[in-house]
């Protein structure tokens, strides 16, 4: 089959890799792409918001899947769009992408499924004033988290209670995060180690693709400020098989049988954002697409043929699909412009290692192809090494001196992905 993959990051880059080794996919295109994703398809330049033009050029090469990497499509309705042509899409409704896209549906949704999450209230400019009272006698610290999609940047935790008052200020008054912050909900703080659990539907059934870690804060040891992710493992030694039984039991199954029993429509990945509190799993939050740098060691440790996968989940017969995941540990290690995630220069000339060692792939996020075919740097997130061995540390041992070879002006990495796991 013809697949047309909407996206430009090393999420991408990672579903192009492995979708462009299925013997089932004829032709792979991605749009728009980056510098690394032509090596396993043809890079067509449109937007993946534009759908229009996504649509043209999906009737001109006879496209029969579309599978979508970002959330922002399919907020905006990609979904909706082409499965009303008659074109089938990896994703969720518009509908259901809410489980991303509006964390007061999320919230609402997972109460009225029983899945443990947080406690929370949620307020607007209409009750504004009965917010300030909530979070003075509110236990510290307190999550605030914009209701919208904001870019990654729409939690703050507060450690005081001024610092709460000013920031549901800021979101609400001052439409800090736009529209995405006219709704805030506010969160109990939950102390505990973040997981990632991946999980395709077909709406009826699902299968669990993989788990990974990821280091979200820019600097080593977890310190200083957020980032999309600069690097991950899989697997995450703490979910042992008890623990991933309770995430089963208590979230993965909920969540699939409540959006079919609501009438939720929902054919693709959810991203179970997780965190383990003493051993019990929470629900932080729930992205309606596979994560970034997630999918970088969640795909090279899949080895069922995803594009199977995505046939069977059509026919609405996932249930029918063995998933083999690879006993090997995986980390990715990802190289940023420096500066990021504050401003930072993109267009740097950049060199990649002349060979790679069997076990380590190059996964390409902010990188671009000039006219003549020179790479440059094109993004915060420039380009990430994924190594699999047999233990996490050397994993993650080979995919940093990876890293360290490929160069471009203000390279800047952690080197200290899956220290915990000594
Ligand atoms: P989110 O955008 O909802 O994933 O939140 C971003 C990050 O904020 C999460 O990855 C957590 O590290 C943190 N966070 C969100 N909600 C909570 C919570 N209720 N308790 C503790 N940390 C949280
Ligand atoms: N790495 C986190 C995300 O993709 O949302």
């Amino acid at each position: 089959m013809n697949i047309l993959l909407l996206g430009s990051g090393g999420r991408e880059h990672a579903l192009a890799w492995k979708i462009s080794q299925s013997p089932l996919c004829r032709q792979l295109y991605i749009a728009p792409g980056n510098g690394g994703t032509g090596q396993c398809g043809t890079n067509v330049n449109i937007g993946v918001n534009d759908f229009a033009a996504l649509e043209q050029f999906v009737q001109e090469k006879a496209i029969d899947l579309v599978l979508v990497g970002p959330e922002d499509p399919l907020v905006h309705g990609v979904y909706d769009y082409f499965t009303a042509k008659g074109i089938a899409v990896i994703g969720p409704s518009k509908e259901a992408a809410q489980l991303e896209g509006s964390k007061a549906f999320s919230k609402k949704f997972m109460q009225r499924q029983g899945i443990p999450t947080a406690a929370y209230a949620e307020f607007t400019a209409e009750n504004y004033e009965a917010g300030q009272a909530y979070l003075a006698q509110h236990s510290l610290p307190i999550v605030l988290k914009a209701d919208g999609l904001a870019a990654g940047k729409g939690v703050v935790i507060c450690t005081t209670h001024e610092e709460a008052r000013d920031v549901f200020a800021d979101m609400i008054l001052n439409r800090q995060f736009g529209e995405a912050s006219s709704r805030v909900v506010v969160e109990q703080f939950l102390s505990g180690i973040e997981i990632s659990v991946f999980v395709l539907t077909d709406g009826k059934d699902y299968k669990i693709i993989g788990h990974a870690k990821d280091y979200k804060r820019i600097g080593e040891g977890d310190t200083g400020l957020n980032t999309g992710g600069m690097g991950c493992v899989s697997p995450v030694p703490f979910a042992d098989a008890a623990f991933m039984q309770k995430v089963e039991d208590r979230i993965i199954r909920p969540t699939i049988g409540g959006l079919y029993a609501e009438g939720l429509v929902y054919k693709g990945f959810v991203f179970f954002g997780l965190i383990n509190v003493g051993g019990e799993p929470y629900v932080i939050e729930y992205n309606c697409r596979m994560g970034d740098p997630e999918t970088e060691v969640v795909m090279p440790r899949l080895k069922t043929d995803l594009v199977e996968m995505f046939v069977q989940l059509n026919k609405g017969e996932l249930h029918a699909v063995q998933v083999d995941i690879d006993h090997r540990a995986a980390a990715t290690v990802m190289a940023v412009s420096g500066g990021y995630p504050g401003d930072y220069e993109k267009g740097k000339a950049m060199t990649l290692p002349a060979a790679l060692p069997a076990n380590v792939m190059l996964f390409h996020a902010g990188t671009r192809l000039d006219d003549t075919g020179a790479l440059l740097t094109n993004g915060g997130r420039v380009i990430t090494a994924t190594a699999l061995a047999p233990t996490i540390q050397e994993a993650a041992a080979s995919a940093k001196a990876v890293v360290e070879q490929v160069q471009f002006e203000g390279r800047y990495y952690r080197r200290d992905i899956g220290y915990e796991f000594e």
